[in-house]
C-alpha cells in the first residue's frame, strides 16, 4: 500500500498549472441557456426587484439582449411571457400573436436572420407552461377546485405549436401535467415540427426556491399551491420515474429543477439514462447569492463559478442560470 509519506495528494495541487493539468470538469459557455423575461410594450427595461441584474424586456430590448448572450457564445435562452391579459384557460399561452410567439418571431429574424452566422445562432427555447396565463396562476384549467390534468394537455400541446410556427426551435414544458410530453410531442409532428426537440422539466419539485420566479412572473397561485402537480421534495425514485416516464413519452433532454438542493438527482438520472440532463438553477438560488454579494458577505464570481461547476460535475450537461451571461463573461 503506498500510502503517507510515499502518496501525498498536495504533490498535484502546488501550481495552478498542474492543477489544471489534474481538474476533472471544465465550466464552458457551451453548458449554459440564459432565462429572460418578456413584457408588452416598447423600450421597456425594468429591473426584476428580486432578481438583481435581471429584467422584464419588452420585445425590442429582448431581441439587442438576444444579440449580447449570441455574441458572448452562449448557444440559448429560455423566454418566459408576461402577458397583457390572463383568463381561466390560458388563452395567451397559445394565441398565435401571444407576447412569447411576438418575441420568438423577432427573435428569429432579427438575431438569428438569414445575413446572421449559422454556426453562432441561438437556440430559442420556450417555457410550455399555463400559470403565467391564468387568472388563478395553475399550470392547467382548474376544475372543481382542481387542477385538471388531461385539460391542460391540449392547451400545452397547443402552446407548444405556436411557438414552434413562430420560430422557436425547443419546447420546454414545465407543468408537470401527466402525459404532457406524449401530447406536445404528438402536436408538434403533427404540425410539421417533428424536429424540434422537446427538453422537459422531468423532475420539477414543489419548491420555495421559485418564490421570486413567481413575483417576476407574476404567476403565484390564487389559492392553494402546486403540491398536487409538483414532486415531493422528499422523494428521489419517484424521480426516476417521472424521468423515465417523459423519456418513453419523447424527451429529447431531461431536466431537473431546482438544481443546488437536488444534486444527488442530477447525478442519479445522468448515470440511469442516456439522455442529456439538463439543471435548472433556478430564481431563489440566484437571489440568495445577490443578496448576500450585495452585503459583502460572499464573492459573488467565485461562488457562481463554483456552483456552475458543481452542477456540472454532478452530471447536468446543460445548466439554466440567470447567472449565464456574468458567468460567459468571467469564463
Ligand atoms: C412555470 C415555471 C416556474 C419556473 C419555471 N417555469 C415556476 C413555478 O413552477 O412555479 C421557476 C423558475 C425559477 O424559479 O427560476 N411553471
Amino acid at each position: 500500500m503506498s500510502t503517507f509519506p510515499k502518496l501525498r495528494m498536495r504533490r498535484l495541487r502546488q501550481t495552478e498549472t498542474l492543477r489544471r493539468m489534474v481538474r476533472e470538469t471544465h465550466l464552458c459557455v457551451d453548458d449554459l441557456v440564459y432565462p429572460m423575461f418578456v413584457v408588452p410594450g416598447r423600450n421597456v427595461r425594468a429591473e426584476i426587484p428580486s432578481m438583481p441584474g435581471c429584467y422584464h424586456l419588452s420585445v425590442d430590448q429582448l431581441v439587442e439582449e438576444c444579440k449580447a448572450v449570441r455574441d458572448l457564445g452562449i448557444p440559448g435562452v429560455l423566454l418566459f411571457g408576461i402577458p397583457e391579459t390572463k383568463d381561466a384557460l390560458g388563452s395567451q399561452a397559445y394565441a398565435p400573436d401571444g407576447i412569447v410567439q411576438r418575441a420568438v418571431a423577432a427573435i428569429a429574424s432579427q438575431v438569428n436572420g438569414p445575413e446572421s452566422d449559422p454556426a453562432s445562432r441561438i437556440e430559442i427555447i420556450t417555457d410550455v407552461c399555463l400559470c403565467e396565463y391564468t387568472n388563478h396562476g395553475h399550470c392547467g384549467p382548474v376544475c372543481g377546485g382542481r387542477v385538471d390534468n388531461d385539460a391542460a394537455l391540449e392547451l400545452l400541446a397547443r402552446a407548444a405549436v405556436s411557438h414552434a410556427r413562430a420560430g422557436a426551435t425547443m419546447a420546454a414544458p414545465s407543468d408537470m401535467m401527466d402525459g404532457r410530453v406524449a401530447a406536445i410531442r404528438a402536436a408538434l409532428d403533427e404540425a410539421g415540427f417533428q424536429d424540434v426537440p422537446i427538453m422537459s422539466y422531468a423532475a420539477k419539485y414543489a419548491s420555495a426556491f421559485y418564490g421570486p420566479f413567481r413575483d417576476a412572473a407574476d404567476s403565484a397561485p390564487q389559492f392553494g399551491d402546486r403540491r398536487s402537480y409538483q414532486m415531493d421534495p422528499a422523494n428521489a425514485r419517484e424521480a426516476l420515474e417521472e424521468v423515465r416516464l417523459d423519456v418513453e413519452e419523447g424527451a429529447d433532454i431531461v431536466m431537473v429543477k431546482p438544481a443546488l438542493a437536488y444534486m444527488d438527482i442530477i447525478w442519479r438520472v445522468k448515470e440511469r439514462f442516456g439522455r442529456p440532463v439538463a439543471a435548472y438553477n433556478v430564481s431563489g438560488e440566484y437571489a440568495m447569492i445577490k443578496a448576500a454579494a450585495a452585503r459583502g458577505w460572499l464573492d459573488e464570481k467565485r461562488v457562481v463559478l463554483e456552483i456552475l461547476t458543481g452542477l456540472k460535475r454532478a452530471g447536468a450537461d446543460i445548466i439554466l442560470t440567470y447567472s449565464a451571461r456574468d458567468a460567459a463573461g468571467w469564463l
